[in-house]
């Protein structure tokens, strides 16, 4: 059963005299990917960092499934995987090479080793590259043999602390739809990152911070619906200009949608009412239209206005 969970009580977390995590209350639970958000010097990489013991908290517990990982760590953390400032991997290994290491640094039973580097790579996408030195590699490629490395123990939770910064496109796209795919196999994936369109674009659910203080936990739908006046948001680009061309008026045409507005000459954001079914119904009636629309998609800008206004909130 997927019963995986990450679960903070009272957690707070001092250095010296600063209070870096402030008395947070935050359960997660069941197969998805949850971004994890807020501003530089939240408490993101903090929290991170104590759910995988490599600092202490002052107070308070980090549980996952169920288990402290202070007081009982090797179990609770033999399900987990993290990729937390991880160390560049050395030039003239090979991910063969380099993922040995790994595999015996954590306990990997040495005769399913190999097995399990070879599934590690697959996933990742790099099994092609397996016995080249990673000097030669992208960053992009570098970051898939770090994300190959968290899967070595078969993780059924991964902790990431910003996967994709410091990548160029590229990299961020190609770790990116590793991330996705990771979530397809039945894990937890806990994930921070200051890029809200990816967010948007990866995760299920988001749990927002600021000052160490939890500021939202909930899906991405139900955020952006609350922000929104009870809608939902989706950007829809098209081929011509909307202004010019009777665009608006017809999009504004089609039930269920409460407002239409403007993005740009290419691009207009719409709201409705009613969940995923309401906005499939909506796609089809607006392909019916035969508009020249060219995109459809989740308002990654809905994400950042919930987010701007739960930070304004805390300044
Ligand atoms: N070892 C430390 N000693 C003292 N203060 C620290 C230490 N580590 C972190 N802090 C402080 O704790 C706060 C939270 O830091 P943390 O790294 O958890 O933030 P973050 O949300 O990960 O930020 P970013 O988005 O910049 O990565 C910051 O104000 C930081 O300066
Ligand atoms: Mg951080």
């Amino acid at each position: 059963m997927n019963d995986h969970s990450i679960e903070a009580i009272n957690l707070s977390k001092k250095y010296g005299t600063f209070t870096a995590l402030d008395n947070l209350n935050l359960k997660i639970e069941g197969s998805k990917c949850v971004g994890f958000l807020g501003p530089n010097g939240a408490g993101k990489t903090t929290t991170l960092k104590i759910f995988t013991d490599l600092i202490f908290r002052t107070e308070g517990k980090a549980l996952i499934n169920g288990i402290d990982v202070h007081t009982e760590k090797k179990k609770a953390l033999a399900a987990t995987s993290a990729l937390i400032e991880t160390p560049e991997i050395y030039p003239s290994l090979t991910p063969n090479e380099a993922l040995m290491m790994v595999a015996e640094q954590r306990g990997v039973p040495a005769e399913i080793r190999k097995k399990k580097i070879e599934e590690a790579l697959n996933e990742v996408r790099m099994e092609e590259w397996a016995d080249k030195r990673v000097g030669k590699f992208s960053k992009g490629m570098k970051q898939r043999i770090d994300v190959a490395s968290t899967l070595l123990n078969d993780p059924e939770i991964v902790l990431l602390d910003e996967p994709t910064t410091g990548l160029d496109p590229r990299g961020m796209a190609e770790v990116r739809d590793i991330v996705k795919n990771l979530k397809k196999q039945k894990r937890l994936i806990f994930m921070s990152s200051h890029l809200l369109p990816e967010v948007t674009d990866v995760c299920d659910e988001v749990a927002m911070i600021d000052h160490g203080k939890l500021l939202a936990y909930d899906t991405i739908h139900n955020l952006t619906t609350r922000i929104s006046g009870g809608g939902a948001v989706v950007e829809i680009g098209f081929v011509g200009m909307v202004g010019e061309s009777g665009i608006i008026k017809a999009v504004e045409s089609v039930k269920g949608i409460t407002s239409v507005e403007k993005m740009d000459d290419k691009n207009l954001r719409i709201r409705f009412t009613g969940g995923p079914e309401a906005q499939a119904r909506i796609l089809t009636d607006l392909a019916m239209l035969n508009l020249g629309m060219s995109s459809f998609r989740a308002s990654s800008s809905a994400l950042e206005d919930v987010y701007l206004n739960l930070i304004k909130e805390t300044l």
